[in-house]
């Protein structure tokens, strides 16, 4: 008789584990390094208010911003350990896992968005599932939008960045792109830039609007040169392992989501831009220089070489492919 209550103690405290655990949402860690009023902020926050209003008590998204949890350098290993469970880094720091991916970064390779938007569409696809071989799944493509040069001194040629340190992002392109016009880059996580430029461990740098304008970099630069020289994009990703782990109605209501919120950060990527570069005109702390035709060729002729140095790693194909994607 005692064995049998205990038996059947037994069982009901297993069955009641397994309804608390049952219960128990799968908790999504979605970490990032820029703002929130940022083209990926305001995704990843629509990211979690669609997947929580879809999916309620069986998913949490917890989001964090400002390189709050992991910043550059440690967030692609967090993801690998299970420590956060989804990323959204820029294109350019993908160099250690993906050689190809470095076409992002070539110099005026794009023209607009637009060109972007048909490269991803026809040749995108293959490079989200290039890497799940180290266990990294890319979701889908986010747009920040074109870059933009900034200094503390005026940039109008070349020739005026002769010298000067800039800080780039963890990636060869963009360092052979600065010395290409005889400027010394520096790598830098994105957290250290208004620091860096602030003290003068650097004298520039390149970003988008919104980047500079949610980090007020435009208090510590004193010009921005609209040279719309390259990309800013990210590749939203997972942990292969975690995301294929996930229940089956789970992870197509996730899949769905991430179409639904891809079309909302790439529709208003270029306002968002277009708003923060007015903030800085606002502000009145920096000139804003815009380029004749002739000054941004000859940006464009000093850093094109910069493409057939990474030909080899890229795949001459596929530069052709996204410099056709302009027409
Ligand atoms: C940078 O590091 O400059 C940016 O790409 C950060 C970001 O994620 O936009």
């Amino acid at each position: 008789m005692l064995k049998l209550s205990r038996a059947l103690f037994c069982a009901a405290t297993l069955f009641a584990a397994g309804l608390a655990q049952a219960a128990d949402p799968i908790v999504i860690k979605f970490a990032h390094v820029v703002a929130e009023n940022t083209p990926k902020g305001q995704g990843a926050l629509l990211f979690k208010k669609l997947a929580e209003e879809r999916l309620p008590g069986r998913v949490k998204v917890e989001v964090y911003p400002n390189s709050s949890l992991f910043g550059d350098g440690k967030e692609m290993e967090a993801l690998l350990l299970g420590d956060v469970q989804m990323l959204a880094p820029s294109l350019a720091k993908f160099e250690q896992y993906t050689k190809q991916v470095q076409i992002y970064d070539l110099p005026f390779l794009f023209n607009d968005l637009a060109a972007v938007d048909r490269f991803q569409a026809a040749q995108g696809k293959a490079l989200l599932t290039s890497m799940q071989d180290k266990n990294i799944l890319g979701l889908a493509y986010w747009h920040n939008g074109l870059k933009q040069l900034s200094a503390n001194k005026a940039l109008r040629e070349p020739k005026d960045a002769r010298g000067l340190k800039f800080r780039v992002q963890a990636s060869s392109v963009l360092e052979e792109q600065f010395k290409a016009i005889r400027a010394n880059p520096r790598k830098m996580s994105f957290a250290e830039v208004y620091q860096g430029l602030q003290t003068g461990t650097v004298n520039g740098t390149e970003n988008t609007w919104s980047n500079y304008e949610s980090q007020k970099v435009n208090e510590v630069q004193k010009y921005f040169t609209e040279s719309n020289h390259g990309l800013i994009d990210y590749m939203v990703i997972t942990n292969a392992k975690f995301w294929n782990g996930l229940p089956p109605d789970v992870r197509t209501t996730l899949d769905q989501i991430m179409v639904e919120v891809t079309v909302e950060v790439n529709k208003q990527a270029e306002a968002l831009n277009q708003s923060a570069k007015q903030k800085i005109i606002d502000a009145k702390t920096s000139e804003i220089i815009e380029l004749t035709p002739e000054q941004r060729q000859l940006w464009r002729e000093a850093m094109r070489p910069v493409w057939q140095k990474f030909e080899g790693e890229i795949g001459a194909d596929l530069i052709k492919a996204a410099d056709a994607s302009n027409q």
